[in-house]
């Protein structure tokens, strides 16, 4: 499973890449605006060390200015990933980008059939909302094992990227079902390493340590 990091925070994005833990990196018109920063510039800091897709959202709602502004986004660095909405609008500039050979990644998608549409317009990624779905008492958990299903029935290779993702729980139920990515917030990822046991277990070995005079270096 890739894990993309859910953020515009430059500095936060980089702490998770020394840790290993960044494939990717997702952004939208909400986590820039968080940032501070300009949409290009920023996105292209990230781009400058992170190898992995990054995606970078249009904010044009009619095809044709969604293409340019996805052309626009794509010249920033190879490994953009151009994020359309799922509308029909977004399907078409899905359609003509893909073909240009740029990564898409559709976005907002909150039902299988929407998925199932996004895939036959050739999307590289298929961003359904989990966290959102169950905002609103929906299981966006349900959603993601649909999503697989259909995928795997019919061999697309578009890539489930789980996103909205507001927990450990999330990411663990994602894995389990095979979602292909997750994108969550740096501290959803971190949080994945903390287990009481964990830390029980690490006091006992330093306290026997200390007084057994243990010494490595
Ligand atoms: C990422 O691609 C999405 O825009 C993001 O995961 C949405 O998360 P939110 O529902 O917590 O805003």
């Amino acid at each position: 499973m890739k894990f993309f990091a859910d953020t515009a925070d430059v500095d936060a994005i980089r702490e998770l890449n020394e840790l290993g833990l960044v494939d990717g990196v997702t952004t939208n018109p909400s986590l820039v605006k968080k940032s501070g920063r300009d949409i290009v510039e920023v996105t292209r800091e990230i781009c400058s060390f992170i190898d992995g897709p990054v995606s970078a959202e249009v904010i044009a709602t009619e095809a044709g200015a969604m293409i340019e502004e996805g052309r626009k986004l794509a010249e920033i660095a190879p490994n953009i990933a151009v994020k359309v909405p799922l509308t029909l609008d977004g399907l078409k500039a899905c359609k003509v980008l893909t073909g240009e050979g740029k990564m898409v990644n559709v976005t907002l998608c909150f039902s299988a059939n929407q998925a199932l549409l996004a895939a036959k317009a050739g999307a590289t990624f298929i961003s359904p909302f989990v966290g959102r779905l169950d905002d609103i008492s929906l299981d966006g958990m349900e959603l993601i094992s649909e999503i697989r299903q259909i995928y795997d029935n019919y061999g697309f290779e578009t890539q489930i990227l789980a996103a909205s993702i507001r927990s450990v729980n999330h990411a663990k139920a994602a894995a389990l079902i095979g979602a292909d990515v997750m994108t969550a917030p740096p501290a959803v990822i971190k949080a994945m390493a903390a287990h009481p046991l964990t830390d029980k277990g690490l006091a006992a070995f330093l306290k026997d340590a200390k007084e057994a005079g243990l010494k490595i270096l």
